[in-house]
């Protein structure tokens, strides 16, 4: 029987299954994708030590202050803010977090469809050299099939939310989780035996600090923000199902560690391989979709190796884009009161309809761009990524640092299993050091301040 408060929400089952929910959120695209070719781009060590200092000075204040108001009101976003202050703004901020994750998970699901085409690729034909560029391409021209990969990857998300909490996303995060650690392991190995790993080793540890742009830290802020899920409510969403009996500061720094263990271990992964067949660290977006396969199709055993590849990713993209439909689905059902099965098919549905344009960007819509001649993908990510979520982010900051009482935020930092937390510490970052942090953010993404 699923576990449930006294009030029928359902909970997890256990910590481990929480921690490796929110693990499983926060390990996506971001880790296994961006933040290689970020490093690439950015100086290596350099934006890697960026990178750790955001994720310990932001990432971990807001991802606590996020369970908290989960935890406490038992309520995703909207009714989160809600049950805090009644007021007209701030459940505005519950609502913001609602429609980023929509619009997020509209255009996650068409590269998640793109890495299953991947996947089935893989299966028939090789990876051949020289190919992999052409190959996207293809892809990427063909609306048909991108809408079928599409449509395919939105029914596996829709199929595991439909579960719930604890047989839905707990139990696939349970599986999905630690096979993605097992293949991630095998892989880095494999790579670390290759004649590059001690170049590709020193490029991601060794710091080069002349490469480190002041838009390279801004970047790595901004990184360690959407890498973790922070700013739209998913971590609130899944704080709602949190027990008082787990310590809240424990499980962010598991969750934490984890975030960024994975990425290290996907750059040990990469880079090695990288300098091995001597191709650009720092060539950007590509890294992943013609570097990686072209790599493939030179390396012995690169098919069974390039298959393994994009299934681990795939399992990375899953179990975050369970997380977004999560915070949509359980507004309806909070808010709503409708049944699980009602809200998941529905906005399952309209979801995939939403991400349909950005399946097109690429082909029958080329030609139509909304901000600054990006095309439909591109805007969606910019204004989703470098907007709403360091906003939601900045205006969580707020509400926790500066509008809840020492009463009311107190408790839950200081409830659950064992002594460590830290109050004291979270509360000056929470107030001080996160707003500071996002306000410079937005101030550099807008344009308004210029470095
Ligand atoms: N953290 C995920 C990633 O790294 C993306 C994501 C953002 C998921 C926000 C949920 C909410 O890919």
């Amino acid at each position: 029987m699923a576990q449930q408060n006294n009030q029928g929400r359902e909970q997890w089952a256990s910590k481990i299954g929480f921690v490796l929910a929110a693990a499983g959120s926060a390990i996506g695209l971001g880790n296994i994708w961006r933040f290689p070719y970020k490093a690439g781009q950015y100086g290596g060590g350099a934006f890697v030590l960026a990178y750790i200092l955001a994720t310990f000075l932001i990432g971990i204040p807001l991802m606590i202050a996020e369970f908290s108001m989960g935890r406490s009101t038992q309520k995703s976003p909207v009714g989160a803010l809600k049950k805090l202050r009644d007021s007209r703004f701030w459940p505005l901020v519950g609502w913001m977090g609602i429609c980023s994750a929509f619009i997020v998970l509209s255009y996650y699901s068409v590269v998640g469809g793109w890495i299953l085409n991947y996947i089935y690729e893989s299966c028939f034909s090789s990876f051949q050299t020289g190919m992999a560029g052409v190959r996207f391409e293809e892809l990427l021209a063909r609306p048909g099939q991108q809408m079928l990969w599409h449509f395919l990857f939105m029914a596996i998300t829709v199929f595991i939310v439909r579960g719930g909490v604890k047989s839905g996303i707990e139990k696939c995060s349970k599986i999905l989780m630690p096979s993605l650690m097992v293949i991630l392991f095998i892989l880095m190995v494999n790579s670390l035996m290759s004649s590059g790993a001690g170049e590709g080793i020193r490029f991601l540890m060794k710091p080069d600090f002349s490469k480190l742009t002041r838009a390279g830290i801004l970047e790595a802020m901004g990184h360690a923000f959407f890498s973790l899920s922070l700013g739209m409510g998913a971590m609130i969403t899944y704080g709602s199902y949190l027990d008082k009996g787990t310590n809240i500061s424990v499980s962010v720094l598991q969750i934490v560690a984890l975030n960024t263990f994975y990425a290290i271990m996907a750059g040990l992964m990469v880079f090695p391989v990288v300098f091995t067949y001597n191709v650009d660290p720092g060539m950007g977006p590509g890294l992943f979709f013609v570097t990686m396969p072209e790599i493939f199709a030179r390396m012995p055993g690169g098919q069974i190796i390039g298959f393994f590849f994009f299934v681990m990713v795939v399992f990375a993209a899953i179990t975050s884009a369970v997380s977004l439909l999560e915070v949509v689905v359980s507004y309806f059902i909070d808010q709503l009161g409708w049944s699980r099965e009602k809200a998941n098919y529905l906005l399952g549905s309209v979801i995939f309809l939403a991400g349909i344009p950005s399946a097109l960007s690429s082909n029958i819509l080329k030609t139509v761009t909304l901000f600054g001649g990006k095309n439909i993908f591109d805007s969606l990510d910019f204004l989703a990524s470098n907007y709403i979520m360091p906003i939601g982010g900045l205006l969580t900051a707020v509400f926790v640092g500066w509008v809840l009482t020492k009463q009311e935020k107190e408790p839950e930092l200081k409830c659950g299993e064992g002594s460590f937390h830290f109050y004291g510490i979270w509360n000056v970052l929470i107030k001080y050091v996160v707003p500071v942090a996002l306000v410079i953010v937005l101030l550099y993404t807008t344009g308004i301040m210029n470095f």
